[in-house]
């Protein structure tokens, strides 16, 4: 049964774009985030590398995007999917050498793509120089680099690691050190210039490289409680990120100087962003990295983190609009990352996740803003189901197993639906993680044969998006009726309404104009309305 829609506009609000230039193309830009070890393996060892980044650039290009993120290249101890660096200008050997990185940055601008690194610097690896003369020698000049303290019954604080347990290990000689995440990731002291310093170099060494940027990890931490005061409340996973009962860990006021030193720098190369990692729960704060002097984006992951649910979906997409339109920068939209379950599976798996993965793309891709694309994710790749002797992630093996880790979201890329995947060449070792048998389904090589695939809406989705300009940089407000939420998105030239139904029922959706481009095929068009079934979105234009 039908229902008649009447839009409610609940509220809206310019954003706001102070001296816009066209040359700021990180303001509206896709860029697609490249699960380096998963994305393609060139010479075989079974795991992803430069070389077969390289040789992919002409599918991203024809699919579409404006950019690719590179999750970290770098020599790593391994403890944490390359999130642990031995040594920040450096290519890992297991990825090729910084050769290749400089050929891939310039076949990937000779395709109109660019290229955004990974950057780490709230921890280095155990492994790093610093942290083995530190080990070796508590007087040397690198322990400053770090947080130790001297040898006691008790850690010096209450503070948790994230992925579980103490955030304070011991060394060999009893002293303890600090490490928000994995014991392997020593945290980093910020309060020596040395620190500053040295990532200063690295930046200028791969900007000089021809890098269009970097996202920054964890861009929220860095600084610590100058007194190493205990947290007011324990550690809570908390819906949207870190609130005040983690207040002497993270988000401290010092680290906004960092970020206004990070942007003065790229601010001498021609065309450079940076994107932040800000896990607070408060999205007026996670703005806050993001103004004119400082980062030029901060990842917005409301809708990363909300269920499907029309009324955390507006929010989601108001409040970020709100937020970061109040410092002037544009919304970074995340729906998928190599940290959270692929979104198949997170909106319920199967045909119904499937529908409304296609339907939510179709709302991130009308949106204003920056859209990230998370690698499988145009594929529909399902969370893969990683026997747990496979799984690699600190989070699982540290928690007991209790939490599944971030496997399921890294398995290799299927390219081919022939013999194998088309991962590594033919002959290959075994990938790195199992790819599911059944996967083949899913590859690249079959998707683009089919007019129906996720695979070809996604490309039509960024075709359009190029083409409309109303579609990722006008105006939007956004309103709900019942469960279907609406963004009507006004550009100079035309206006284009993205309407997406999150009820169980079929709703009439007036339309004036036409349609541009439905998530599904059952999207049904009459004279002066469509009806819009359940999981599904359309882009109407009004003309
Ligand atoms: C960020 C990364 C995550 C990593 C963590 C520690 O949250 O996205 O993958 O484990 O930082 O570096
Ligand atoms: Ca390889």
């Amino acid at each position: 049964m039908a229902t008649r829609l009447a839009t409610v506009r609940t509220s809206s609000r310019p954003q706001v774009t102070p001296g816009q230039a066209p040359a700021e193309w990180w303001r509206s830009a896709v860029v697609y985030q490249v699960y380096l070890r998963s994305f393609a393996d060139g010479n075989g060892d079974g795991i992803g590398d430069l070389a077969g980044l390289r040789s992919r650039l002409p599918y991203l290009s024809w699919l579409g995007v404006d950019a690719l993120w590179i999750n970290p290249h770098y020599p790593s101890g391994g403890a944490d999917g390359g999130y642990d660096i031995v040594d920040y200008r450096a290519v890992d050997p297991d990825y090729g050498d910084v050769a290749d990185l400089e050929a891939l940055v310039s076949d990937a601008r000779r395709l109109g793509l660019r290229v955004v690194l990974d950057v780490v610097p709230n921890h280095s690896s155990d492994q790093h120089p610093w942290f083995r003369a530190a080990l070796a020698d508590p007087d040397c000049a690198e322990a400053g680099r770090y947080h130790f303290a001297p040898p006691s019954e008790e850690p010096p604080n209450n503070w948790q690691s994230l992925f579980g347990g103490p955030a304070w290990s011991r060394t060999p000689d009893g002293r303890w050190y600090l490490h928000l995440f994995a014991p392997a990731q020593p945290d980093l002291n910020w309060r020596d210039p040395a620190v500053a310093e040295d990532f200063d170099r690295t930046l200028r060494f791969w900007l000089d490289r021809g890098v269009s940027g970097f996202r920054v990890d964890v861009a929220y931490g860095l600084f610590k409680d100058a007194g190493l005061r205990d947290n007011p409340g324990s550690y809570s996973p908390t819906l949207f990120g870190h609130g005040p009962e983690q207040a002497m860990t993270w988000n401290q006021p010092e680290v906004h100087d960092v970020w206004r030193r990070w942007r003065s720098i790229c601010d001498e190369y021609p065309d450079t962003m940076l994107v932040g990692e800000v896990c607070l729960a408060d999205l007026e704060q996670v703005a806050l990295y993001s103004r004119p002097d400082e980062m030029h984006q901060s990842f917005s992951f409301r809708l990363l983190k909300s269920p499907w649910d029309t009324a955390a979906f507006a929010d989601g997409v108001q409040s970020a609009l709100d937020a970061f339109g109040a410092v002037g920068a544009p919304v970074s939209w995340v729906l998928g990352n190599h940290d959270k379950d692929r979104q198949v599976t997170r909106f319920g798996g199967g045909a119904l996740g499937t529908a409304r993965a296609r339907a939510a793309a179709l709302l991130v891709l009308s949106l204003p803003g920056s859209p990230y694309l998370y690698a499988g994710d145009e594929l529909g790749l399902p969370q893969a189901v990683v026997p747990d002797e496979a799984k690699l992630d600190p989070i699982f093996h540290r928690s007991g197993g209790a939490r599944a880790g971030r496997d399921g979201c890294r398995v290799p890329m299927p390219w081919n639906d022939t013999d194998g995947v088309g991962f590594s060449p033919d002959g290959a070792a075994d990938p790195w993680l199992p790819i599911p048998a059944e996967w083949d389904r899913y590859a690249v090589s079959r998707q683009t044969r089919d007019g129906a695939s996720m695979l070809t809406l996604y490309r039509r989705a960024l075709a359009l998006r190029a083409a409309h300009p109303a579609l990722g940089s006008a105006e939007a407000t956004v309103s709900t009726s019942g469960d279907v939420l609406t963004v009507r998105c006004t550009g100079a030239d035309e206006t284009v309404r993205c309407v997406l139904n999150m009820g169980t029922e079929t709703v009439l959706v007036p339309n004036p104009g036409s349609v541009l481009l439905a998530s599904s095929t059952h999207v049904r068009s009459s004279a002066g309305s469509v009806a819009l079934p359940p999981d599904t979105a359309v882009w109407l234009t009004e003309d």
